[in-house]
């Protein structure tokens, strides 16, 4: 069977670790280019020659999603390496910052915002040229080609959970601009989509102690869930367990395939059933 990404070009965001890094790795077996960044330099090279090491082309660049002219630069080594064509953007990169509602800081709300929501569209707006003019050719030339984005959300985007206000929110924001862009890109053949996830296995989920941070801009950030959460989400789950990272990729692995193409303006729940 022809591989379902074969010499597609794909950026992933947080591709350094958890689900992004799973995606990066499903992405290079099914025969995709692909354009990686993390906040990290060293899982991100990591994750890069893991990659490499299935065979796929693979070029990576460092750094925060949420600076200034940074959805440029990871576009442009995209055009540099691979040419003026954009097929998937996975917009995965992300973390959490918990905290109640009346304790919460607005560098803490204003974080969370910046990373789920406002990067997540300046990166497409910074491939729109790219994607739109190709668009527009082919649709004059009388061709189809399927164009794919995935925006990560959360259920606490969907349903809410307590201490994550601004993660949430910024969650939920999410899903207003998946199905905003379905709506502007659809003419244009660009399929946008969100994935849900409830409990994955990743650092962000790892059982919260003082040494689960992470650190950003030199602040030391807490992350991971109390085990008494854990332990009620463990029964909450029909499965009865949480998801792997592979098993979050594989739905995503969907939505950027041609399994998906159509499928548009849609959210998946990857729960197990919660
Ligand atoms: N794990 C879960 O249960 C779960 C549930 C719902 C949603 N999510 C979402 O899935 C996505 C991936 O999370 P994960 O669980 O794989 O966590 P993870 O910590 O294992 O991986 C996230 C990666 O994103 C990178 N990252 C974070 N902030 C960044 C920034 N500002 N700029 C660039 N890179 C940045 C990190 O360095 C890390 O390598 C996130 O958006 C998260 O909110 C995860």
């Amino acid at each position: 069977m022809e591989k379902m990404l074969k010499d597609r070009v794909c950026l992933i965001t947080g591709a350094g670790r958890g689900i992004g890094k799973a995606t990066a790795l499903l992405f290079a077996k099914e025969g995709a280019k692909l354009v990686l960044s993390d906040l990290d330099e060293e899982p991100l090279t990591q994750a890069a020659n893991e990659a490499k090491q299935l065979g796929a082309d693979v070029v990576y660049i460092t750094g925060d999603v949420t600076a200034d002219g940074f959805a440029e630069a990871f576009v442009k080594k995209a055009v540099d390496n691979f040419g003026p064509d954009i097929h998937v953007i996975v917009n995965n990169a992300g973390y959490t910052w918990d905290g109640v509602v009346h304790k919460m800081t607005d560098e803490q709300w204003e974080a969370m915002l910046k990373v789920h929501c406002t990067a997540p569209f300046r990166i497409v707006r910074a491939a729109a040229p790219y994607i739109r003019e190709n668009a527009k050719k082919e649709k004059a030339a009388g061709q189809v080609v399927m164009r794919k984005i995935i925006n990560v959300s959360s259920i606490a985007g969907t349903d809410g959970n307590a201490g994550q206000a601004n993660y949430s929110t910024a969650k939920a924001g999410v899903l207003g601009f998946t199905k905003t862009l379905a709506k502007e890109w659809g003419p244009l053949n660009v399929n946008v989509n969100a994935v849900a996830f409830g409990w994955i296995e990743t650092r962000l989920t790892q059982e919260k102690t003082d040494e689960t941070v992470i650190e950003k801009n030199g602040k030391k950030i807490p992350i991971g869930v109390p085990k008494e959460f854990l332990n009620i989400f463990r029964h909450m789950i029909p499965l009865g367990r949480p998801g792997s990272p592979d098993e979050a990729a594989r739905v995503i692995l969907f939505l950027a395939s041609p399994l998906s193409d159509y499928v548009s303006g849609q959210v998946i729940k990857v729960t197990g059933g919660w």
